[in-house]
């Protein structure tokens, strides 16, 4: 191949490539919109993230100084109560103390830096799928499995908020071969039928189970701790975004302020054509 040609492979398969690297995942992802505009969410979100996550996985990519102005949180507060590391300083990037060696041997695997994890998931919708589905697994190491990630290695490190999940069988209703949900003739009444696993998840329901009381959360709790988990994730992977999307506003209406006096010009500089 030549050189132009190179290019032009390039040019056509590489969208192809950045598409399928959101592709096929192994259940459906939850939906949820992340909220730039929301600082509170933000700012939970953060403490979450470094009270759970930061021991295994940095966020080297972003500093503490720049969270904490673009979330509005006072810097002596932040040094307190939100960093760990004793080394760190308020201009230190967001790294941890964990070695590669170290996390082979506690792990068999090594947590990934999530600055930008979000970005490379083409969304923060697999993050907040991802942390609602872990569930029991005796077979594992860590004691847990996870339905978007199989056999993965991190240990669920919410589940004294979340509680336990299991996998459970499900009465559902059960389908006609055309596809519609079988009423009894007499009585009118769904006819249910036992569905496990990958079953369920075909119809759209979780094969997941809380077990009772295993949580300090209640369930809309722990959404809201995840959603706000992952809006800040969604922060971290594009710290600009808010600052661009205000920018963008003003452009735009800069422009079409713009365009009245261009067109009025366009009318005076044509008028002695006709
Ligand atoms: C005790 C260490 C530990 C803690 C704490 C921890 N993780 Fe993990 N995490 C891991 C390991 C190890 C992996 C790699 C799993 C694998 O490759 O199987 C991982 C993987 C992940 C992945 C998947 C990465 C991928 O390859 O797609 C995500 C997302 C993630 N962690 C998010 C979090 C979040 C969010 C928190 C905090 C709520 C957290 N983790 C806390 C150890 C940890």
């Amino acid at each position: 191949m030549n050189m132009k040609q190179m290019l032009l492979a390039a040019l056509i398969f590489l969208p192809g490539f950045a598409a399928a690297s959101g592709g096929e995942t192994l259940i459906p992802l939850d939906d949820m919109k992340p909220n730039l505009e929301d600082q509170a969410s933000l700012q939970r979100g953060a403490k979450t993230y470094l009270n759970y996550c930061m021991g295994c996985h940095s966020l080297k990519y972003q500093r503490y100084q720049r969270t904490a102005d673009d979330l509005g949180i006072p810097a002596d507060l932040m040094m307190e109560h939100m960093v760990f590391e004793s080394s760190a300083q308020i201009g230190s990037l967001m790294g941890n103390a964990m070695s590669v060696d170290n996390a082979k041997q506690w792990f068999g695997s090594v947590p990934p830096d999530l600055t930008m994890y979000t970005m490379l998931k083409g969304g923060p919708e697999y993050l907040y799928t991802y942390m609602r589905v872990f569930y029991e697994d005796k077979t594992r190491p860590m004691g847990v499995n996870n339905l978007l990630y199989e056999n993965v290695a991190m240990p669920h490190p919410l589940v004294e908020l979340q509680g336990l999940q299991r996998k459970v069988c499900k009465q559902i209703p059960r389908l006609a071969d055309n596809g519609g949900e079988m009423r009894d003739p007499l009585t009118g009444d769904l006819i249910m039928a036992e569905q496990c696993g990958d079953d369920l998840i075909q119809r759209g329901f979780s094969p997941l189970e809380l077990v009772e009381g295993t949580g300090s959360l209640t369930p809309e709790e722990y959404d809201q701790l995840i959603y706000d988990l992952a809006n800040f994730l969604h922060y971290t992977a594009d710290p600009s975004r808010l600052e661009r999307e205000r920018i963008g506003i003003y452009v735009l209406l800069f422009l079409a302020f713009f365009f009245v006096f261009t067109w009025l010009l366009g009318r005076e500089y044509t008028k002695e054509q006709h």
